[in-house]
């Protein structure tokens, strides 16, 4: 696992959509991972200036995202579909009919999910998954508890996801954030060929810490991309606080990527 620590998430945000970038640049049909939340928000702007700029094009990239709860409509305003189109498909030049997020609303959700995998398996699997971390450890919306070769489902939220989401979007409304959700397993995610985290600010430091320096648990389901051969995170200083070996793994990713430690 490569870390990178940057002093804003500013810079962390630029530094993680040049890799994308570069690697759109590089193969125009790669397949991405996709994740919503308040983190890649920037990330996802960085990516739509380089677009607007004519430095990269997203015309033939395909993507499949992680998550979606159950029973809001892709329209509705806090539906993980809404929020792609919002925060990123409609600000770069993706066809719309390439990108891929889970049908909460689904009469069957567990045929949607086997669905789901097996057009991700058409697709040749996820080239770059994109991915934040909950305060608990979670990807995706992969809970504490969940096995470490999960597969696409309906899972559970925890009260922490419930709060945590409540907080951030639904106007800090708790009990309009849906308990349930369809969620890419921790086993799909693993088996992207590459792994950008992000991960920001002092609420997700014991995240990071256990999934960087803890042991491979389920109650920690980010430790198990320290199985991942090309898992890449990004933190600002405050979110890498809790490392023991952080000034090492800065010094270690920058002089991969050619940065200045
Ligand atoms: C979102 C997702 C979640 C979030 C995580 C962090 O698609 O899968 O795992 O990445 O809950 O959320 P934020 O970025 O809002 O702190």
């Amino acid at each position: 696992m490569e870390i990178v620590i940057c002093k804003t998430k500013e810079e962390a945000s630029r530094l993680a959509a040049d890799m994308i970038n570069a690697a759109v640049k590089k193969n125009p049909k790669t397949v991405l991972g996709l994740a919503t939340g308040s983190t890649p928000v920037l990330m996802y702007n960085e990516m739509a200036k380089a677009v607007k700029a004519k430095k990269v094009s997203y015309k033939q990239v395909k993507s499949w995202n992680l998550d979606e709860y159950e029973g809001l409509a892709p329209t509705h305003n806090q539906s993980y579909r809404y929020f792609m189109n919002e925060n990123l498909f409609k600000k770069i030049d993706i066809q719309l009919k390439n990108t891929h997020v889970l049908n909460g609303l689904a009469k069957d959700l567990d045929k949607e999910c086997a669905a789901y995998e097996a057009q991700i398996k058409k697709a040749g699997g996820i080239d770059i998954q994109v991915l934040g971390i909950g305060s608990d450890g979670h990807i995706a919306f992969n809970e504490p508890g969940t096995s470490l070769t999960s597969r696409t489902s309906v899972v559970y939220l925890t009260p922490s996801t419930i709060k945590d989401n409540a907080r951030l979007f639904f106007n800090g409304k708790l009990d309009e954030v849906p308990t349930r959700a369809l969620s890419m397993g921790v086993g799909t995610i693993c088996e992207a060929k590459k792994i950008v985290l992000l991960a920001f600010g002092e609420n997700k430091q014991d995240a990071v810490k256990g999934m960087v320096e803890g042991g491979v648990t389920q109650f920690c389901t980010a430790s198990a991309l320290q199985m991942h051969p090309d898992a890449w995170v990004f933190c600002d200083e405050a979110a890498a606080k809790k490392l023991k070996l952080r000034k090492y793994y800065a010094w270690r990713s920058a002089t991969k990527l050619g940065l200045k430690a």
